[in-house]
């Protein structure tokens, strides 16, 4: 397990930190805090057999982040403050990926069949929230948790100014680029968020996902590389729309996602928000064809 000074990393199963899973902080202190639980469980329950887990803090809400919490049933759970209003109950998660948006109320029922329980479970018992870029100090040790909207417009990322590390979650550096598909995300924020985190004064980034750890240098040269994933879906989505392609054609290409990932469901409704995003963006519109229904699994 890596560790740079108080805060040990802990890592997915097999050392991955890809989806379903992501990679958690623990800050090895009096206090005893845990940042996200999307690590690999077994780790988790290790650390607190012997150190203790007191409190988990939530960067958002989305399940790969808050996946154990109910493992830790006596600690207490804290959000960011928008989250905490809006995105806490399968209603408000279902508007939050669009599901209502893409299809209707009918889509809505069908997604909630194949939830996990554990998941809700998870989101039910979130108490408390923290307020965003004030400093906190969890057993002497600083953290402030940024407002970083674009992922999800709530998304904070915890910045130890004493370390020069930074915790970036989703803005994570992976080759599928910038995620802000859901009706809570948004593309300018990702982009306003992003330049933030290169401004902050830190040495090492730390991301949710893959990679990992990053020198600054690092980070700013996957950070260019990582935004221009912005610029390549416009002109995709520009280029077929000037061939005359409809919103059903448009997104059944692949744009976002690999052309077979569209036959699930999400996927499916993440290609269609994020297309729309683009539209918006280009100022461009498209005709709607044809009803196609959420297909349960
Ligand atoms: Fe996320």
């Amino acid at each position: 397990m890596d560790r740079i000074g108080p805060i040990m990393i802990v890592e997915g199963p097999n050392n991955s930190s890809k989806v379903p899973f992501s990679r958690s902080l623990y800050i090895d202190s009096q206090e005893k805090v845990l940042i996200d639980s999307g690590a690999d469980p077994k780790a988790l329950l290790a650390i607190h057999q012997e150190l203790g887990i007191n409190r988990i803090v939530n960067t958002h809400y989305h399940p790969d982040h808050t996946a154990h919490n109910h493992l830790f049933p006596s600690a207490v759970k804290m959000i960011n403050p928008i989250e905490f209003e809006h995105s806490l109950t399968i209603d408000g998660v279902a508007r939050a990926n669009g599901i209502n948006q893409e299809w209707g109320q009918k889509g809505v029922e069908l997604w909630k069949k194949q939830l996990p329980q554990e998941w809700v479970q998870n989101l039910g018992a979130i108490t408390e929230t923290y307020e965003y870029e004030e400093e906190y100090s969890f057993g002497g040790i600083k953290v402030v948790f940024l407002h970083t909207p674009g992922h999800t417009s709530g998304l904070s990322c915890p910045y130890f100014p004493d370390l020069g590390v930074v915790f970036v979650g989703d803005y994570d550096m992976t080759s599928f680029g910038p995620w802000y598909n859901g009706t809570d995300g948004d593309i300018d924020d990702f982009i306003k968020s992003a330049k933030r985190l290169l401004e902050l004064d830190a040495e090492t980034y730390i991301t949710g996902h893959q990679k990992g750890i990053f020198t600054r240098r690092e980070f700013i040269a996957a950070m260019e590389r990582y935004l221009t994933v912005i610029d390549k879906r416009d002109e995709l989505v520009g280029k077929y729309v000037r061939q005359g392609l409809n919103f059903e054609e448009l997104t059944s290409l692949g744009i976002f996602y690999p052309k077979k990932a569209l036959q699930r469901p999400l996927m499916k409704t993440w290609e269609r928000s994020g297309i729309r995003k683009h539209l918006d963006r280009l100022g461009l519109s498209v005709q709607e064809e044809g009803e196609v229904l959420l297909k349960a699994k």
